[in-house]
């Protein structure tokens, strides 16, 4: 900082000992996912400070070790982690990943049931020491986990809402993308819906640069998004999941990057437009079920929601999805 001494002189002054705020992520549960979300968030620079919550307390110091001999390497950031919530204090976005694996011989529906009670256990804690951040919870089942964790905290649904059919829709992008030889980035294209077996793309309003999909014809026909071909992909995004982990027991690198995504529209006020799974009110006549539609992300979470035109098929499969999420929801009494 320069002050004026006398006549034209200039001469540096001290800057004022005045605390810089700077942005805090917190990740709860350091595992497959949140360990990498931590590492893919950290990669690009986006927060300061990344704090790592897990009950495994051997696990967490040992991720943040690690993750803190590669800063070298990257922007500047500290690394914390603890298995005590006050590691969580006063950040700005927190990333819920905790969660249950899947055991053998358990249901989808006993995962539901272990992962609101561990919600219910922990997220209010963590409310209470960070209750200004916003919340996205990215652990399965997602959208009743959204649902049961709005419940739980008392949160307004714009600032606690599921990472949704992020995913989802990179994974459409990246299979359009490969059938029709584009690049993935100029693929314009929505999952909407359940983040699991019924969700569904919104194919009316998807485009490749500015050419509507369903006339995208491609060179001599070849890549064309004929409805043979758009229902092999549409199934594809769904099995992509069991897929991976039947291969290697989890998924983790596309979520990280999906979720430091969502962190950065948060982090940095983007208002990016992302398919988040967020409790609606009155959409297409659905209310009271948190699923994916397209929305605006920025600093103070969900800021709205785009009423994205849908072809009758379309507006069907999103009301099959809100019952599906819904009758799993009122199972455990939510
Ligand atoms: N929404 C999506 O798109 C998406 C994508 C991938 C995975 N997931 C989900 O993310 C979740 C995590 O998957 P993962 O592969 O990282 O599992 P994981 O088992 O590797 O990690 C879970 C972590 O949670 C921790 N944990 C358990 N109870 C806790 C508690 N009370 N407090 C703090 N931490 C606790 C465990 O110690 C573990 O480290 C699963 O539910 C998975 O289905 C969601």
């Amino acid at each position: 900082m320069v002050e004026e001494i006398e006549g034209d002189e200039f001469a540096l002054s001290t800057p004022p000992s005045v605390p810089r705020r700077t942005s805090k992520l917190g990740i709860v549960g350091a595992g497959a996912v949140g360990s990498t979300m931590a590492y893919a968030a950290l990669m690009r620079g986006a927060a300061r400070t990344v704090a790592l919550l897990d009950v495994n307390r051997a696990k967490v110091e040992a991720e943040v070790l690690d993750l803190s001999h590669g800063i070298q390497f990257m922007s500047m950031a500290e690394v914390i982690g603890s298995d005590d919530v006050s590691v969580m204090a006063d950040c700005d976005v927190v990333m819920f990943t905790a969660g249950a694996k899947q055991k053998p011989g358990q249901s989808r529906l006993d995962l539901a049931e272990a992962t609101i009670s561990l919600v219910r256990k922990v997220l209010p804690g963590i409310v209470e020491v960070a209750p200004h951040a916003v919340y996205v919870m990215v652990t399965n089942p997602v959208d009743v986990v959204t649902y049961a964790a709005l419940k739980i905290s008392g949160l307004p649904p714009s600032q606690l809402f599921g990472s949704g059919t992020v995913l989802d829709s990179s994974r459409l992008r990246y299979l359009i993308a490969r059938h029709t030889g584009v690049a993935v980035q100029n693929v314009h294209a929505y999952v909407a819906g359940e983040h699991g077996d019924t969700e569904l793309p919104l194919w009316s309003s998807a485009t490749i640069g500015s050419v509507p999909i369903l006339d995208w014809a491609g060179a001599d026909g070849a890549g064309a998004l004929t409805r043979e071909v758009r229902d092999g992909i549409a199934r594809e995004v769904v099995e992509s999941a069991y897929r991976i982990i039947e291969g290697k027991g989890a998924t983790n690198y596309a979520i990280a990057l999906a979720g430091s995504r969502i962190i950065e529209a948060v982090l940095k006020d983007e208002r990016r437009i992302l398919p988040v799974s967020s409790l609606l009110d009155d959409y297409l006549g659905m209310s009271d079920v948190c699923l994916s539609v397209p929305s605006i992300i920025g600093a103070s979470g969900v800021m709205d929601r785009l009423e994205v035109p849908m072809s009758s098929d379309e507006i069907l499969g999103m009301r099959r999805s809100a019952e599906a999420v819904r009758s799993v929801a009122r199972r455990f009494g939510f």
